[in-house]
């Protein structure tokens, strides 16, 4: 059976997962926190949590609620900032057989052109995703992939200052996600991944408070699978470049879907935080939904209810 999946395609080193299985931004650490509970160098690739050029407290608490079938979450990007990052992940991830994506987020397109920068020819790191979705940070985030010509600027500026293959996430509080998606792929990502969280908030009505310190958070868990299925359906219909589907992703089923609406490779988030084993979980099942179904490469699937 090949699970083997390029996300690069165009990309002079390319980038080859042996997997699709991809763990999602800011759910998994630095990969680190969770290699003592399984083996996590059977998954496709680890993205580790949003990083910024200066290390970032985050929001004021409470910063996590559950929601019927979901999470809304307000972290604000806590990270420990590139430099520390470049100096005390890195040489591990350089040890390691899942390749490592550092997921970049900036304030503004210059501090996404020096985060590239100083992330590139670092080893340890295979890839970027850059983050031009988050809700939850006060200047840029989610402005900048909400409309074309900001997504296709920030993507252009990561382009021209790294190596590496550029993955781009969007976000899914966006009335035009496929004119989002086109512009983000001429400007030149390798790849796209979609969708961060969706905008949501909850009150508490005894207090008359919201419940987020923020206010405002992000939606992410099983609510929004089928929100997040149709925008990759749609993109994938929409652009040549590998799509990476995330939201909501609990199952090798639910990942199956996602391979069928189109995308190449997935990514499992919340579902770590209920079962940190999660990702291995949806692997196998992918596994054996392939053996069951005759299925001898798992590109026969990607796109098949598009057929
Ligand atoms: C607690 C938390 C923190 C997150 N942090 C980031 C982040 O730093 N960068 C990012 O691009 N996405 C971040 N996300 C979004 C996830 O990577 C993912 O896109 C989203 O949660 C939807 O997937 P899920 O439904 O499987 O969780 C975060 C999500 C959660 C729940």
């Amino acid at each position: 059976m090949n699970l083997s999946v390029q996300l690069a395609p165009g990309h002079e080193k390319g980038l080859r997962l042996a997997n699709p299985v991809m763990t999602a931004s800011g759910t998994f650490g630095y990969g680190t926190e969770y290699s003592h509970l399984f083996d996590i160098q059977k998954l496709g690739a680890i993205v580790c949590k949003g990083t910024t050029l200066k290390p970032r407290d985050g929001n004021p608490q409470p910063r996590l609620v559950e929601t019927p079938s979901g999470l809304l979450n307000s972290i604000g990007l806590q990270n420990i900032g590139v430099k520390a990052l470049i100096r005390e992940k890195a040489p591990i991830w350089a040890k390691w057989r899942v390749p490592v994506i550092v997921n970049i987020a900036g304030e503004t397109v210059e501090e996404y052109a020096t985060l590239a920068k100083e992330l590139d020819n670092v080893p340890g790191i295979s890839g970027l995703e850059v983050n031009i979705s988050c809700p939850n940070i006060g200047a840029g985030g989610a402005e900048f992939g909400l409309h074309p010509e900001p997504a296709a600027r920030v993507t252009a500026t990561v382009r021209a200052n790294t190596h590496l293959p550029v993955l781009v996430k969007l976000t899914p509080n966006t009335g035009e996600i496929t004119r989002v998606a086109a512009a983000v792929a001429e400007a030149g990502a390798d790849a796209i991944c979609l969708v961060n969280t969706v905008r949501g908030m909850a009150i508490d009505i005894y207090t008359r408070q919201t419940l987020l310190g923020n206010g405002t958070g992000g939606l992410s868990g099983p609510a929004i699978k089928p929100i997040a299925l149709a925008m990759v359906y749609e993109v994938a219909g929409s652009v040549e470049l590998p799509v990476i589907g995330c939201g909501g992703i609990t199952s090798g089923s639910d990942a199956v879907e996602f391979i069928m609406a189109g995308a190449s490779a997935i990514q499992v988030g919340s579902a770590s935080f209920v079962n940190p084993r999660a990702p291995l979980d949806v692997l196998e099942g992918i596994e054996q939904f392939m053996a069951r179904e005759g299925v001898k490469d798992i590109s026969e699937l990607v796109g098949a209810a598009r057929r």
